[in-house]
């Protein structure tokens, strides 16, 4: 596929043939394209976990749409509609992916700097001890950052494949009970759900801003 048609013909899918099955190589394919991403001092701090059971699925996704909506009820109450219906569109913006045959969790997995002798809190607190600037945006956003670059490569390769997914973050809000339900230890972030499947729907490319507008020269 040329580049051009992936990077501009890659959609947000949230639409999936009922029953398809996704082979473990293609989804070991994705992976794979995701781990060439760039990545601070090359220290691959990205996770993976593979949902298929089709149950979890629906449980994930039904804790999500029952969380929107119980905020929802409480914004109502309190005399918050706007609120309200904001919580009320996440219902289904983030609830949607019940019946996706799988869903992809990108974790951060910790920076190691053990070559040095430290951990990243260390080193970002010894260094503000001695009058430094904040380290944060290097040593703790970098795991972050370097997930979400991961992640772009994934959905690129999955459209190669024929794949529809969807990036999402909205299911963050059930942030607890995804790490209980899907057994993610403490040090490892949540930063991505990807729900995945075989086109069901072909979305129109919602419109871009200008190169014009978004771009400033010095
Ligand atoms: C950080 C991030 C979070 C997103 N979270 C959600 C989400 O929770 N639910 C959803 O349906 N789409 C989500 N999206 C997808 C966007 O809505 C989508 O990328 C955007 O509308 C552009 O459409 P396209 O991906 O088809 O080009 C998210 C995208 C990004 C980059």
């Amino acid at each position: 596929m040329e580049l051009d048609e992936a990077i501009k013909g890659r959609r947000s899918i949230r639409k999936y043939e009922k029953g398809a099955v996704i082979p473990k190589e293609d989804v070991e394919a994705m992976i794979e394209a995701a781990t060439w991403a760039p990545s601070g001092l090359n220290a691959q701090p990205w996770r993976f976990i593979l949902v298929t059971q089709r149950e979890l699925i629906a449980e994930m996704a039904q804790a999500v749409f029952d969380k929107f909506q119980e905020l929802s009820k409480r914004a109502y109450e309190a005399g918050e509609k706007r609120v309200a219906a904001f919580c009320r569109f996440m219902r289904s913006h983030g609830g949607f992916f019940g019946e996706a045959p799988a869903v992809i969790v990108a974790c951060t997995e910790r920076y190691d700097l053990s070559p040095f002798g430290l951990d990243e809190y260390t080193v970002t607190a010894k260094v503000k001890e001695l009058g430094g600037p904040s380290l944060e945006a290097l040593l703790i956003h970098i795991v972050e950052k370097s997930v979400v670059m991961a992640v772009q490569n994934l959905l690129l390769k999955a459209h190669e494949l024929g794949y529809g997914a969807c990036v999402m973050d909205a299911p963050l809000v059930i942030e607890d009970e995804l790490r209980q339900m899907l057994d993610i230890p403490e040090e490892q972030q949540l930063v991505m759900v990807i729900p995945l499947g075989v086109p069901a729907q072909k979305p129109r490319p919602p419109k871009r801003v200008p190169v014009s507008e978004v771009i400033r020269y010095i």
